[in-house]
């Protein structure tokens, strides 16, 4: 019996545990009610009574010594305790310290506006055809937006899309209308990066196709759009302007959110702010979607993201949000 105590002794001081189930395992082995231990304390009975004394000392020493070993291992427990409550989904959350990124905040934004005027979500590739971002759009062969100056080509027929006007394409190709959709995402522009152009960015494109939809139409959806996000105050108004797509086409300005018309750097001290580009769907383009021009007429527009959280939040550099620096990114905070 002596032999056997000194072997559990010698086990117990070698064990390690580096999980709970580990010192589960070894307090059963060892401490429970039918383990070695209680075993030999019942075996002690038979011990004959000139031994009792030897024995029961180190029988009494194994208990401690696994008692102690046992205790050492509490921090696991406690440690596998956090993270079967980390697991639960039933527990209250806690705060987490991450957040949305500033053109994340905006994008969201932006489409809950629409969305709260009936606009669905609507995606396309980033990497496109050259029908789908120029020529279905109207685009003549010699555009300067072709030309490896302003585009990213992959090859002949395949770019990085420079706008995504090429979703509305990909949208009306496949649907009929009434379509009343928005379309966030990245775009490419072979452009050197400086504090007001970067070589990506991003934006959101409207498009709105059903019988009798009218020029009137789009100025009172991007009126409510500019007082929804820049505040109730602001001021819109339409340039004419050009796109291949658009006819006709026109630029909008809102009032400087920054000087209120007042006349300050970021308005050039003009009172007014470009933030879109808009017009009337080109017939021509409604024709290439195989849709009838004679039956339906449509509005489309699209800005970018960058310009309005620039606005929104008084940033002056675009680089700033590409370059992932957590002291500029901590400084925006959203609900969701
Ligand atoms: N695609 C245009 C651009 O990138 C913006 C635009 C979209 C203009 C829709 C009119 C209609 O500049």
């Amino acid at each position: 019996m002596k032999d056997k105590i000194e072997t559990l002794l010698n086990e117990v001081e070698k064990f390690s545990a580096t999980s709970a189930e580990q010192a589960e395992h070894f307090r059963l082995k060892y401490l429970s009610r039918k383990g070695e231990i209680s075993i030999l304390f019942d075996e002690f009975k038979t011990v004959p009574s000139e031994m009792k004394r030897e024995v029961g000392q180190l029988l009494n020493k194994l208990k401690i010594s696994a008692q102690e070993k046992l205790d050492s291992f509490k921090s696991l427990g406690e440690a596998a305790a956090e993270t079967a409550s980390a697991n639960d989904l039933t527990l209250p959350a806690v705060s987490f310290t991450g957040g949305r990124h500033p053109l994340n905040i905006v994008r969201k934004e932006i489409l809950g506006i629409f969305g709260r005027l009936g606009f669905t979500v609507a995606d396309g590739p980033e990497i496109e055809d050259d029908w789908h971002n120029f020529s279905a759009l109207n685009f003549p062969e010699e555009h300067p937006a072709r030309d490896m100056q302003d585009t990213f080509f992959i090859d002949k027929e395949v770019a990085l899309r420079t706008h995504t006007s090429s979703v509305q394409v990909r949208v009306l190709e496949k649907t009929q209308p009434p379509v009343r959709i928005v379309m966030p995402g990245r775009v490419y522009r072979n452009e050197a990066v400086s504090a007001r152009a970067h070589c990506f960015f991003h934006q959101v494109e409207g498009l709105y196709v059903d019988k009798g939809v009218s020029f009137a139409d789009m100025k009172q959806v991007l009126l409510y759009f500019s007082r929804e996000m820049f505040g109730e105050k602001t001021e819109i108004r339409l340039r004419p302007s050009y796109f291949p797509f658009t006819e006709p086409s026109a630029e909008m300005d809102i009032s400087c959110t920054i000087c209120h018309g007042k006349g300050c750097a970021v308005c050039k001290h003009s009172g007014w702010v470009e933030i879109l580009g808009c017009g009337m769907v080109d017939p021509a383009v409604l024709k290439n979607c195989r849709i009838d021009p004679d039956i339906y007429s449509g509005f489309a527009f699209g800005m970018g993201i960058e310009r309005i959280t620039m606005l929104k939040f008084g940033v002056n550099d675009l680089r700033l949000f590409s370059e992932n620096d957590v002291r500029f990114l901590s400084q925006f905070k959203s609900a969701l």
